[in-house]
């Protein structure tokens, strides 16, 4: 039911510096495939099919990545290097691309609003790629989007944090209503140590209801002087109604160079291996019929 996913793909990515220097964060592989190829995957995976990038300058290759590249593919047309490319062949025939440039870095909020041009008056998923969420079984945002069928109000992802992180994200509060699932009554944008209202960390994906574009338009700058999501999200829990979801699966930070080292090992050992494991008996099992 939910159709379009938003990805914020503007920010500059300093944390990896010098990788990111003319590189988009975005494009960072883990192991052969770039992070927002995972977020595009676990969106289609949740049944949406357009995807809506907000890009900046320098972030042309994201266009490029999910757009065909004739050279190349004529080159290899025929080899077996073409299975390389089987996955995001699949992903540009099943999902449709929209752009859009933020002019200017004014918080995850503002880069939301960026993109309602191309979201439009329906409720919508919000993907930070470089939060990489795997789950064996069902993705996070498939396990958000059945919520929403059931709640129709906006749902953030939640984690349990050590104390002395919670300084990083964004931290809620809230009664729980049923497994996993608590009605948010605070909110507070990377509170300071010590003043979180608990330990259940913000993680990078959202459902939005449309509505919260015009609160957003009405959000004053807030922690380092950036229109925050978190605030806005506050707005809509006083007014309405905000879920949060403490969702099945691991979540790795991949803007951070710990997280995704423990990313890369992950999907190697996980996703990757296993793969080409399966490629492999699958060749052998249609060379012998
Ligand atoms: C953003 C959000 C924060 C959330 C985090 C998840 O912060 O503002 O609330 O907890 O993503 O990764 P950022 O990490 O972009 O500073």
């Amino acid at each position: 039911m939910i159709k379009k996913c938003l990805f914020p793909a503007a920010g500059y990515g300093t944390r990896f510096l010098p990788a990111t220097k003319s590189m988009p964060k975005e494009m960072m592989p883990v192991v052969n495939k770039p992070l927002i190829e995972y977020g595009v995957e676990e969106a289609i995976q949740a049944g949406m099919d357009g995807m809506c990038i907000v890009t900046g300058r320098g972030k042309h290759s994201i266009m490029d990545h999910f757009d065909m590249n004739y050279e190349l593919e004529n080159q290899i047309r025929g080899t077996n290097k073409e299975e390389l490319l089987v996955d995001v062949r699949d992903i540009m025939d099943r999902a449709n691309f929209t752009y859009i440039r933020q002019r200017e870095m004014k918080g995850l909020g503002h880069a939301i609003l960026t993109g309602r041009e191309l979201v439009g008056d329906e409720a919508f998923a919000v993907v930070l790629a470089d939060d990489l969420c795997v789950n064996q079984d069902k993705g996070v945002l498939a396990q958000m989007a059945e919520l929403y069928k059931q709640f129709r109000c906006s749902i953030v992802a939640v984690q349990e944090v050590p104390e002395d992180e919670t300084h990083k994200y964004g931290v809620i509060s809230g009664e729980m209503i049923k497994d996993d699932i608590f009605r948010v009554d605070d909110m507070v944008e990377k509170p300071e140590p010590g003043k979180a209202p608990s330990n259940l960390a913000i993680i990078g994906r959202y459902i939005l209801t449309p509505d919260i574009f015009d609160i957003i338009e009405k959000t004053n700058p807030g922690k380092g002087g950036e229109i925050q999501i978190t605030d806005a999200l506050l707005q809509q829990a006083k007014t309405g109604c905000v879920l949060a979801y403490k969702f099945k699966g691991h979540r790795f930070d991949c803007g951070s160079v710990e997280g995704y080292i423990e990313a890369t090992n992950y999907c190697y050992e996980n996703l990757y291996k296993k793969n080409s494991q399966k490629v492999e008996l699958d060749k052998k099992s249609t060379h012998r019929s």
